[in-house]
């Protein structure tokens, strides 16, 4: 593996001068300009490591995997097979059974609607579901609800872009059969109170589905602690490659659940009559995975906890704290909620500059952030706005790169509105 420093607990600015020669795309330029990357919450740079796990497998040890007993293919199964150890140990799993390989968070969580979801709800039936979701948090609840005859409920949230347990808790009742929460807001950064949730949500017997594509590699996770009854993420916002999804659920729940889809590898046996499954988490993985990417994934795993998670939380957390300090002085900018527990997550309007034009303006000096509606229309609706801007960190950002975006982001507003640059 190329990393530069050994895991620590803490980094330093020196530090991620090295860790920042582990991400090629960090040395490229856009627009003639050195790039400086603060979309991170959309997807993570890879480090060598995860390109050189990739490259190396289809050079030197590709073949298929649970399928031939030749030495290669034999090698590949094990490889892929340890990685899916890795990843419970990673969320704190108790059994490697409940780690399902997706191609990533959205199709966790459909898997859990289509599998989970159609087993238990019927006509009345309630899933709670917050405001403050992704699409991917959502959309699936919507038609399954509909397929079903079931009916959403949603959890409010403060202006402060903090759910509203009081009155989650006045929706539990015994027709709510599950509670779909993300773990981290992509738009505002919330750490939501997962732990609680669930807590409540048992009392009524309901699940608890939990999208933590926000906070995997930015936060320890443990489904355990969380008593999380399924958690999804993506590996590619983790510093690892497209392509790969995590679906942690708990075994009793998935040896329960019928399979998401048919073909080879989650049989058992197959006649012209039917056909019995495979046990999980082979019920649930139907045809070739990912072979390559899942390995880049474990890679990823591995350098994260190189790097050292709880030194990559207070790096981020540190850089995150200066630059929201400092966004403040753009003239005009408002941050779109103001949550006591964060991620390195930030959201912002400018009155008279929308998102757009700042995106462009900024990405002509060579800054990378992300614009739009982020995935998130009903939570941008709460805060009534329709487009935004979010500036999001990762373990190699640094203070200079914040430092030079502020400055950019003000020369663009000053751009954009001339009336106020005086
Ligand atoms: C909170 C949240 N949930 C779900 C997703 C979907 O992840 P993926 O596109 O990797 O499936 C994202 C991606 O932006 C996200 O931020």
């Amino acid at each position: 593996m190329e990393c530069g420093v050994i895991a620590k607990n803490r980094l330093d600015s020196n530090d991620i001068k090295r860790r920042r020669f582990d991400f090629p795309m960090l040395q490229s330029k856009m627009h003639g300009k050195n790039l400086v990357y603060l979309d991170t919450a959309a997807t993570a740079q890879k480090p060598f490591a995860v390109i050189d796990t990739i490259t190396n497998f289809y050079k030197e040890g590709y073949a298929t995997v649970h399928r031939a007993v030749y030495p290669i293919a034999a090698h590949s199964s094990e490889r892929y097979a340890e990685v899916r150890k890795r990843a419970q140990r990673f969320i704190g799993a108790e059994h490697w059974e409940e780690i399902i390989f997706t191609k990533g968070t959205t199709e966790s969580l459909n898997l859990v609607a289509m599998t989970y979801g159609e087993m238990v709800l019927e006509k009345g039936d309630e899933v709670i579901v917050s405001v403050m979701e992704h699409h991917s948090n959502l959309v699936p609840w919507q038609m399954l609800a509909q397929k079903k005859g079931a009916v959403l409920r949603f959890i409010p949230m403060n202006k402060e872009g903090e759910l509203d347990l009081s009155v989650y808790e006045s929706l539990l009742s015994e027709k709510v059969k599950l509670v779909c929460v993300g773990h981290v807001s992509n738009v505002t950064g919330t750490i939501h109170p997962i732990k609680e949730i669930a807590t409540l949500a048992h009392q009524y017997r309901a699940k608890v589905v939990v999208d933590g594509a926000q906070a995997a590699g930015h936060l320890s996770i443990s489904v355990v602690d969380l008593d999380a009854d399924f958690y999804a993420f993506s590996s590619h916002k983790m510093y690892g490659p497209t392509g790969v999804g995590i679906l942690y659920g708990k075994k009793a729940l998935l040896e329960a659940m019928p399979p998401y889809q048919g073909g080879g590898d989650m049989i058992e046996h197959v006649d012209l009559e039917g056909t019995t499954y495979q046990s999980p988490p082979a019920k649930f993985e139907a045809g070739t995975p990912s072979i390559a990417q899942v390995l880049g994934f474990g890679a990823a795993i591995s350098y994260i906890e190189e790097v050292g998670l709880s030194a990559i939380y207070s790096w981020e957390n540190k850089l995150f704290t200066y630059a929201l300090k400092k966004i403040q002085s753009v003239v005009g900018l408002t941050v779109l909620g103001s949550p006591k527990q964060r991620s390195a997550i930030l959201s912002f309007v400018v009155e008279g500059a929308h998102s757009l034009d700042l995106g462009t303006m900024l990405s002509l000096k060579g800054i990378a952030i992300r614009t739009g509606h982020l995935c998130a229309q009903p939570l941008l609706k709460e805060f009534s706005q329709t487009a935004v801007s979010r500036l999001s960190l990762g373990l190699y950002n640094s203070f200079e790169e914040v430092d030079y975006f502020v400055h950019c982001l003000q020369e663009a507003v000053f751009l954009l509105r001339p009336e106020i640059s005086y």
